[in-house]
């Protein structure tokens, strides 16, 4: 019987670095606050003039190349960003029309970092309903042209990146997707904030302050609800797969902190070398972060076959969603 598969994964980063230690010099912070308390030692930051699209169009053409699928049998682009380079066109049109996919439905999620899981879920249903299609789900951000440089609180968690997966239908062929689950609570929007090009304060109205610009965050209050939310979705996307915690034998969480990850694992009774972390090199690349370490985790062979593998995420909105894979 056919199913949901991913066939391909894909990923992209600036090549510019900002070490902690490039982040002592600009504000007051050290190496050591940022490594204890999140446990990202450089990130990839964007030069002036580098844009969404830069990294999402590479990430996009190695996950269709590993699929083999070519661009012009895509029938949807689903793009999860808060970053594009233009809300329009959008993220996902600006990828279709660079990759000639011209038969495509493109558009995007924005659900800040649950953007790629989401997009996942999507594409899952839209599958479930039509077998035939083939979908290109985009994760990912240019989230360093929205850091308030002289805020410490926020500035030293964040970085760029892209990753991207082609899902079609399959029997016997790619990486079985056994569920997705997805919630919201918009009550709790403010603890994590971007006001942007939203209605509520228009660019260039001469009451629109700077910060409308930045992102920010009440990081501990952040902290509680992503642990909780992201064990109660994740024990929902297991049962829906019909899976145990204890047949799970890798787990890919959002890359957010070092010390949530920590605790998920400790939840799931998982020793840290079966959860993927590149936390360390990335710092939180919002929607990128699952399809990047995804795309890492396939490429260096950290995902074996017959893996079954926990994706579990969290962001503002607030957002959270978790999806569940037989690899
Ligand atoms: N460098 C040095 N000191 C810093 C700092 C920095 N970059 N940022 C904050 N501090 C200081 C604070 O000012 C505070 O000082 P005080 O005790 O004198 O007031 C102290 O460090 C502790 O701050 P606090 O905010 O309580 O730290 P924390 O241990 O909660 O860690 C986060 C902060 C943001 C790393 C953490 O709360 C977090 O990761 N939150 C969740 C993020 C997340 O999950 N995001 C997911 C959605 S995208």
């Amino acid at each position: 019987m056919k199913s949901t598969v991913i066939l391909g994964t894909g990923s992209a980063a600036p090549d510019n670095i900002l070490t902690n230690f490039d982040l002592e010099k600009i504000m007051d912070t050290s190496d050591e606050w940022i490594i204890q308390r999140t446990g990202i030692k450089e990130r990839h930051i964007a030069k002036p003039g580098e844009k969404f699209s830069d990294f999402a169009l590479p990430a996009s053409r190695q996950a269709l190349e590993m699929a083999e699928i070519d661009p012009v049998d895509l029938d949807m682009i689903i793009a999860g960003t808060l970053t594009p380079d233009t809300l329009m066109p959008s993220g996902g049109c600006t990828i279709q029309a660079l990759l000639n996919a011209d038969k495509a439905a493109a558009f995007d999620v924005c659900a800040a970092c649950s953007g790629f899981v989401y997009g996942l879920a999507i594409a899952d249903r839209f599958l479930k309903n039509d077998p035939d299609l083939n979908i290109l789900v985009i994760g990912g951000e240019l989230v360093s042209h929205h850091m308030d440089w002289n805020d410490r609180t926020t500035a030293v968690l964040f970085g760029d990146g892209v990753g991207a997966a082609v899902v079609a239908s399959r029997e016997n062929q790619g990486a079985k997707i056994l569920s997705v689950e997805m919630q919201s609570n918009g009550k709790l929007g403010e603890l994590l904030y971007f006001a942007g090009l939203g209605s509520e304060h228009p660019v260039g109205r001469e009451d629109f302050k700077p910060e409308y610009n930045y992102i920010s965050m009440q990081g501990r209050e952040i902290f509680k609800h992503a642990i909780r939310n992201m064990v109660e979705i994740s024990g929902k996307a297991m049962q829906k797969a019909g899976v145990t915690v204890d047949q799970i034998t890798k787990v890919i969480p959002h890359q957010a902190n070092l010390r949530i990850i920590e605790m998920l694992a400790k939840q799931f009774k998982k020793p840290l070398d079966q959860v993927f972390i590149n936390i360390d090199r990335y710092g939180n690349t919002s929607a990128g972060t699952i399809p990047i370490a995804l795309d890492e985790a396939n490429r260096s062979g950290f995902l074996e076959k017959g893996d079954l593998v926990l994706l579990t995420v969290f962001g503002g909105g607030l957002t959270w969603a978790a999806a569940v894979l037989e690899w």
